[in-house]
């Protein structure tokens, strides 16, 4: 193959973020023949410096697997067939492969998701053009004939002091929930949802052995915790803390007697501590931005949608996206049909409000919440109660935390 062009000043679908979904529907359309460019504002680096959570429903890993990025997922990643709920100092545990037919989930970090994608956009040349500047969607609505050159949208940008533009006949927003995509939309026509959490999490990724070999969601009257991992020398854990909290309040040592005051003590005796590796705090926020399509722009990813991470549903209902969206073009390259452009909006919108209602269930489940009356607190333990004592519940809980259908 031909190495393409440093800046293209053309090509069909111009893709604006080089994060997962930004490069996971690159590469798709790439093997299936359709022209591609990704401009991604930061370094590759920057964009792989970036830790995220770690669980994969099956339907994103057949996905990466579609995208012939998915080998050394399957080497190095893990089946997981179920997980722990933490409460009351017992550890109850959800069996995702009995409850959901036999579906399990893959656990493998986001970041090596994207380093396999980098890596895959490489070896077929893509085009992915790194500390894009200003980069900007144009004639996303044209009154112009329906495929005229004139009704065509275009992205310009700048990349080290020079200038640059893409005329193509898609823009797709892949740039995340501070992008510039969103905000192309007119604001008569976009409607935003959203909820923020009175509280935040604080991560640790520790080089260390994982406390449990499945996940263990705590829910305890301090608050929330997490433990998870990326690998059996790799864990990753957290604590619920207040929206006014500050990593600077929190040593090492601080961070690891919280996480054990909130696990059961079988569990918290065997944590093995260690130095953090990283150590962060990230708000809880629940939004989304209808319509997902604008003309001849489409978004996709945390660029139209953000959930709570406790369902780790972030990442995986970006592959929703992308998994409609790479299918509707197709379809239109292929076969000369819009159907499925014209219902990527509805088709998307329709799973990824599935995905907020799990992420938020999940999150008032399992969260200490301030302004939490006796009552509320009594409705939190006899949901978990009902939870445990009910096949349905517990069915409903795996068939989301494995993935709803695309
Ligand atoms: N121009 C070019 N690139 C941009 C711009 C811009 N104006 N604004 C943002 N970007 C880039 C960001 O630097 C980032 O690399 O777009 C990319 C968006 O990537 P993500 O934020 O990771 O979003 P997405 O690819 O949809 O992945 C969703 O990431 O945030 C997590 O929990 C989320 O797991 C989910 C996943
Ligand atoms: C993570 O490993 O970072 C992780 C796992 C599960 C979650 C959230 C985060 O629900």
């Amino acid at each position: 193959m031909s190495t393409p062009a440093a800046h293209p000043t053309k090509t069909q679908v111009c893709i604006i973020g080089g994060g997962p979904s930004g490069l996971l529907l690159s590469q798709l359309l790439h093997l299936k023949g359709i022209a591609n460019v990704v401009l991604e504002r930061q370094s590759r680096d920057y964009v792989l410096s970036r830790i995220r959570a770690g669980v994969l429903e099956q339907g994103f890993a057949k996905l990466m697997r579609e995208a012939q990025c998915g080998e050394r997922m399957d080497r190095e990643g893990e089946i997981h067939d179920g997980f722990f709920i933490a409460h009351g100092g017992q550890l109850s545990r959800v069996d995702l492969h009995q409850h959901s037919n036999g579906n399990s989930v893959m656990v493998y970090g986001q970041t090596e998701v994207t380093r396999d994608l980098y890596e895959a956009r490489d070896r077929l040349n893509g085009v992915v053009i790194h500390n894009a500047e200003n980069v900007q969607p144009h004639n996303l609505k044209s009154e112009a004939p329906a495929g005229s050159a004139e009704s065509k949208p275009y992205v310009t940008y700048q990349h080290a002091g020079a200038s640059h533009r893409i005329d193509c006949d898609y823009v797709v927003g892949a740039d995340g929930y501070h992008g510039v995509s969103r905000k192309s939309i007119p604001s008569h026509v976009l409607k935003e949802y959203e909820k923020v959490y009175p509280f935040g999490w604080l991560g640790v990724l520790s080089r260390t052995p994982p406390v449990s070999p499945e996940l263990i969601y705590a829910k305890h009257e301090r608050g929330f915790a997490l433990c998870s991992m990326r690998s059996q020398v790799l864990s990753r854990y957290y604590i619920q803390v207040p929206l006014t909290d500050s990593v600077d309040n929190w040593s090492d040592e601080a961070f690891w007697e919280e996480l054990k005051r909130r696990l059961p003590t079988e569990v918290a005796n065997r944590l093995v501590t260690g130095p953090s590796i990283e150590k962060s705090i990230a708000p809880l926020r629940s939004f989304v931005a209808e319509p997902m399509r604008y003309g001849n722009l489409f978004l996709a990813g945390d660029a139209a949608h953000i959930v709570p991470p406790t369902g780790a549903r972030g990442l995986n209902t970006a592959g929703s996206d992308i998994h409609y969206l790479y299918h509707a073009l197709v379809q239109h390259y292929a076969k000369g049909d819009d159907t499925g452009l014209e219902q990527y909006s509805a088709q998307a919108l329709a799973r990824v409000w599935k995905t907020q209602r799990f992420s938020w269930m999940l999150t008032s489940l399992l969260h200490t919440f301030p302004d939490n009356s006796a009552y509320d607190q009594k409705l939190q333990e006899v949901e978990l109660q009902y939870l445990f004592s009910s096949e349905k519940a517990l069915g409903a809980l795996a068939e989301n935390y494995t993935g709803l259908p695309f």
